[in-house]
C-alpha cells in the first residue's frame, strides 16, 4: 500500500466478523465486503450466519458464511475449525465483535460466567487460535495483519475479576464491565506480544442503538429504551472499524473512540487499571491458563 498518497486504495483481503449477525458487526461485514474483502461472516448458528449474508446483499466481495456459538471452548474451537478451511490463505483481519450481557447470572459448561466466556474467552480464545494465519494484507511487509477488539467505556467502571466464574456478588453492569477490563487489559497485552508482527487495536464504539440493550434484558434494556435518542446508528462505528482494518490511522495497541466527525476516531486513554502492566499480565496468564485447560 502507498501510505504516502492517502488517496491510494487499500489493498482488499479477507476478514472474520464476529458477532455479524446484527448491530455494528453486521454494519462492518457489509462496509468490508462492499470495499471487495472478502468476509466471513459469524452468525450463532448456520441459519443466521446464512441470512445475514443474504441480507449483506450484493457486494463486490465474498461473503462466506461461518458459524459457533462462542459461549464455550469447544464453540470457540468449531469456528478456528471453520476459519482454518474458509481462509486458506489467511485472514488480513480480526474483528472480535461479538458481545452479549445478560440479566442474571449463568454458567457455562465450562463453568465460566457467560459474560465473560463471550465478551473475554471466546475474544481470547479465536485470538489465540487464529494468530498463525494472520497473514500481511496485500501480501506487503509494511501492511501487517490486523486485530480489532470491541472494548466498551464501561470499562472504567469495572472491579478486576478474581476468578472467571464471578462468585459472590453479581449484577448485570458489573459482570459486563469486568468482561471488557479484562479483555481490554488482555488487549494491551497482546499489542506488547505481537509488537511489529500484528497490529492490535481496541475500539469503543460509544452508546449505540443496536439490538444488544434489548437482547440483554435487565437494567440495560431500560436504559436502551430511555437512551435510545441520544445513541448513535451502528453504521458510525463501524465506520471506525472499517477504518482501522484498512487504514489504520493510530499506533497498535491504540484505545479508539469512534467519533460522530472523524471516521478514523480519536486515540483516548483507557482506565489506569487497564493501562496497569502487572495487571494486564495476571490477566494474559490466566486467560492461557484458561485456554489450555
Ligand atoms: N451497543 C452499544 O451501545 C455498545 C457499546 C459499547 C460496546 N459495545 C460492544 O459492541 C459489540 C457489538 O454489539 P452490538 O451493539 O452491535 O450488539 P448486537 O447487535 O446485539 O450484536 C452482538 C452480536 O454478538 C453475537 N453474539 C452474542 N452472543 C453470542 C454467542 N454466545 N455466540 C455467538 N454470537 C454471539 C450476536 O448474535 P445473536 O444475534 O445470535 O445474538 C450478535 O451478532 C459487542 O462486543 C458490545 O459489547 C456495544
Amino acid at each position: 500500500m502507498d501510505t504516502t498518497n492517502p488517496l491510494a486504495v487499500p489493498p482488499a483481503s479477507t476478514a472474520l466478523v464476529t458477532g455479524a449477525t446484527s448491530g455494528i458487526g453486521f454494519s462492518v461485514g457489509r462496509a468490508l465486503a462492499g470495499l471487495g474483502w472478502t468476509v466471513l461472516v459469524h452468525g450463532r448458528s448456520a441459519e443466521r450466519a446464512g441470512e445475514a449474508a443474504a441480507r449483506m446483499g450484493d457486494v463486490p466481495g465474498g461473503l462466506i458464511p461461518v458459524d459457533a456459538d462462542l459461549e464455550t471452548r469447544s464453540g470457540v474451537r468449531r469456528l478456528i475449525d471453520q476459519v482454518h478451511r474458509a481462509a486458506p490463505d489467511g485472514l488480513g483481519v480480526l474483528v472480535n465483535n461479538a458481545g452479549a450481557a445478560f440479566d442474571r447470572r449463568g454458567l457455562t459448561a465450562d463453568g465460566v460466567e457467560r459474560t465473560v466466556a463471550v465478551n473475554h474467552l471466546a475474544a481470547a480464545g479465536l485470538a489465540h487460535g487464529l494468530e498463525s494465519i494472520l497473514k500481511p494484507i496485500g501480501g506487503q511487509r509494511h501492511s501487517l495483519p490486523r486485530l480489532i477488539m470491541m472494548t466498551s467505556y464501561l470499562e472504567a467502571r469495572a472491579r478486576p475479576i478474581e476468578d472467571w466464574a464471578l462468585p459472590g456478588e453479581w449484577t448485570q453492569m458489573r459482570a459486563y464491565a469486568s468482561s471488557k477490563l479484562a479483555n481490554l487489559a488482555y488487549t494491551y497485552a497482546l499489542a506488547e506480544r505481537w509488537r511489529d508482527r500484528i497490529e492490535v487495536y481496541a475500539v469503543d464504539p460509544g452508546a449505540v442503538r443496536t439490538g444488544f440493550q434489548r437482547s440483554a434484558g435487565g437494567p440495560l434494556h431500560l436504559i436502551g429504551l430511555l437512551g435510545a435518542p441520544l445513541m448513535t446508528s451502528p453504521e458510525r462505528p463501524a465506520r471506525t472499524v472499517v477504518a482501522t482494518a484498512t487504514r489504520p490511522a493510530h499506533s497498535s495497541g491504540s484505545y479508539i473512540r469512534a467519533v460522530r466527525a472523524v471516521d478514523t476516531g480519536r486515540p483516548k486513554l483507557s482506565s489506569a487499571r487497564s493501562r496497569d502492566r502487572a495487571y494486564q499480565r495476571d490477566v494474559y496468564d490466566a486467560t492461557q491458563r484458561f485456554l489450555s485447560g
